[in-house]
């Protein structure tokens, strides 16, 4: 098998409710790899999955061609999956650099160390003079560059981000796309990107994967993605009528 992150056939149930129904998804390094679908489609869940946050009813996740079924998200950390939560997720009363310094401790460094790496991450994503500030109070887009930031101590291989630019201006997507882009080509990793701000993802992905109801309805390149009548169909009635997304 192939290096990436990949699910194989996954299916998940909350109480009957099927939210994966047989999926496959790879996400190889070094690319940025979409996956887009309405609300409740599944995507969180997937990501679950893949981090080790939730086991699959059924289906396996693969980390570089090994099963990783039934390993702690904690361990999956450490051996180079990481995320970021839709909801944020920051430690809001902590200074900003402490969030990340507090995640290098939990993955095995020194204090000492973790500080330094802290603080070059920071830097490294430009936020450096953010890192006094209580990570609560922080504008949105700055508390998800922090939760980025976070993500990336100890350099992970793949880095899966739950609706990063959610909330973001125009601008501010512009250099999300950017910092992605730099995640890729600088720290080599893979990244998945779950986005409703589908111009954002035909911008920026390599390949993309539609779930709607828990099923993969189509995956391709962006321009098959937008050419797509299957994806729009999935769309209607919900983002697309509500002037959200544009195909
Ligand atoms: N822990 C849970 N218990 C019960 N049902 C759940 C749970 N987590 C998710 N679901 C349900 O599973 C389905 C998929 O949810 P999920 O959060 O994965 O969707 P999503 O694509 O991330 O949606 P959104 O775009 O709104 O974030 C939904 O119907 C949701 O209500
Ligand atoms: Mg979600």
């Amino acid at each position: 098998m192939s290096t990436a992150l990949s699910a194989q056939h996954v299916s998940v149930s909350f109480d009957g409710l099927k939210a994966l129904a047989n999926v496959v998804l790879d996400i190889p390094p070094q690319r940025v790899t979409g996956l887009i679908g309405p609300n409740g489609a599944g995507k969180t869940t997937l990501v679950n999955v893949l981090t080790g946050f939730q086991a699959p009813d059924e289906g396996q996740v693969f980390l570089d061609g090994q099963p990783i079924g039934g390993i702690t998200s904690h361990r999956l950390r450490r051996l180079g999956i990481a995320r970021t939560f839709q909801s944020g997720r920051l430690f809001g009363e902590l200074p900003v650099i402490d969030n990340l310094e507090v995640t290098g401790v939990g993955l095995g460094l020194s204090r000492r160390e973790s500080q330094a790496r802290a603080e070059a991450m920071l830097d490294w994503i430009g936020i450096g003079a953010l890192a006094d500030r209580a990570a609560g109070g922080l504008p949105y887009t700055d508390e998800r560059r922090v939760a980025i930031g976070r993500a990336l101590m100890m350099e992970p291989k793949y880095l899966l981000l739950d609706e990063p630019a959610a909330g973001m201006s125009a601008e501010e997507a512009d250099d999300l796309i950017t910092l992605i882009r730099r995640i890729v080509a600088e720290m080599k990793c893979g990244v998945l990107l779950i986005e409703h701000n589908i111009g954002l993802v035909l911008n920026i992905c390599d390949h993309i994967h539609v779930l709607d109801s828990g099923e993969i309805i189509e995956d391709g390149a962006p321009a098959a993605i937008k050419a797509s009548e299957k994806v729009r169909h999935a769309y209607m009635g919900t983002q697309a009528e509500a002037g959200g997304v544009v195909l």
